[in-house]
């Protein structure tokens, strides 16, 4: 793909690649802008980044703390899958919320759920492959795919299917021209549709029957309000798991995150994972070890995901935005902005301006239907939500 290569200045005369030409991802592009505007005085509502506004409990901020005092000797490389204390901890973590017995062999240490999915895509898919993505979901899917020189094949997804991947869909796109891998998240960023354990397992067993790859980002798990949760590990053994520390366990500036993955993988992802990032920090392998002990404290904070979301589930409809998606978990809802705007991005932009509430707009999550939507987080403190939802309220009236 040379096609697009293009120099970078007249003063820097280099070529550019092609596949480094990626989206930005917007939420992040807002991200900055919003801090632009609260560093200048404005007051800014972050409601545009899935950031829990919780900071990290107590347990494990001892545990940096001690490990800081007392063994920054130890703070060097660790093995590339990962400490194996860490690795042991989150075996069990499957065996007590799960009932699943994952052996710790099969778990890597990764930083942050974005490396999982590079070192995935990388294990399981060469240049040119496609991979299929469901649509509205986590831009950097997308954009990730697209750097790696590999194909995202979207798949629209439905409201008649309440915006889940159906294994028809799946099937029919695979016949357009043959997939490698499947990447789905559920809970799903940005319409927080949880898929039931039935219509899960029967997406695998297809997606297994036709040779094609079943990544599961499991990554808002423990975030799950209406409906069950199970991780696809207990319909199969076949498919790749990603998942975080970021979310339910507020820790997204740790980078920090694991896999699971099939026993024929393993060496392959140590060997990518020794060369492109030799292991994740170790700093916060310890932190995200003790976070466990912490799940008292991570039940209350998602009791107040629970209360923010009954709040906006109430009141955004009343000041005008439509359709909302189904929001089963996570901490986000996407709304229709046509009674406004036919431009999310314009709508999120003024937004912005004149309210001070940060959103993303949906086009970050769907390039053909996204400029209809945005994404509202409920990550963020009560008081935050409460004051969001006034100040939409008073901007929409105007
Ligand atoms: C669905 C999904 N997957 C992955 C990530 C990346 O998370 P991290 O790299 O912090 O684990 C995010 C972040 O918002 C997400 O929404």
């Amino acid at each position: 793909m040379t096609a697009s290569r293009s120099l970078l200045s007249p003063q820097l005369p280099v070529a550019l690649s092609a596949r480094g030409q990626i989206d930005a991802f917007l939420a992040m592009d807002v991200m900055r802008e919003a801090a632009a505007r609260e560093a200048a005085g404005q007051s800014v509502l972050h409601l545009e980044v899935g950031q829990p506004a919780a900071p990290l409990p107590e347990t494990a901020r001892k545990a940096a703390e001690r490990a800081l005092a007392k063994e920054a000797d130890k703070l060097g490389y660790t093995e590339a899958l990962g400490r194996p204390s860490l690795r042991a901890r989150i075996a069990r973590h499957y065996k007590e919320r799960h009932g699943l017995d994952i052996a710790p062999e099969r778990i890597v240490i990764t930083t942050g759920s974005s490396a999982g999915f590079i070192l995935s895509f990388l294990a399981l898919c060469d240049a040119g492959a496609r991979i299929a993505l469901p649509a509205p979901g986590y831009p950097a899917y997308r954009n990730i795919v697209r750097a790696l020189d590999m194909v995202p094949a979207e798949i629209a997804l439905k409201a008649e299917s309440r915006w889940v991947l159906s294994p028809e869909a799946l099937l029919e796109e695979h016949s357009v021209k043959p997939l490698s891998a499947l990447l789905v998240a559920s809970p799903n960023n940005p319409t927080g549709t949880v898929m039931q354990p039935e219509a899960q397992k029967a997406l695998a067993r297809a997606a297994e029957d036709a040779g094609i790859a079943y990544i599961s980002d499991e990554i808002y798990h423990g975030l799950v309000h209406e409906g069950a949760e199970e991780s696809i590990l207990a319909a199969t053994d076949k498919a790749v798991v990603i998942n975080s520390f970021s979310k339910y366990f507020c820790m997204t500036g740790w980078r920090i995150g694991w896999m699971v993955i099939p026993p024929e993988l393993v060496r392959t992802v140590e060997r990518l994972q020794q060369n492109l990032f030799i292991c994740a920090p170790a700093l916060s392998q310890i932190v995200a070890e003790a976070v466990f002990e912490d799940t008292p404290a991570l039940e209350e904070i998602k009791a107040g995901y629970a209360r923010n979301r009954a709040r906006l589930l109430e009141s955004l409809p009343k000041i005008g935005f439509r359709d909302i998606l189904p929001a089963d978990g996570a901490f986000y809802i996407y709304a229709d902005v046509t009674p406004f705007s036919n431009d999310s991005r314009d709508f999120a932009a003024t937004v912005l301006q004149e309210t001070g509430v940060a959103i993303t707009p949906g086009v970050d999550f769907d390039l053909e239907r996204g400029h209809r939507y945005v994404r509202l987080s409920f990550a963020g403190a009560e008081t935050t939500i409460a004051e969001a939802v006034s100040r939409l309220g008073d901007h929409l009236k105007g």
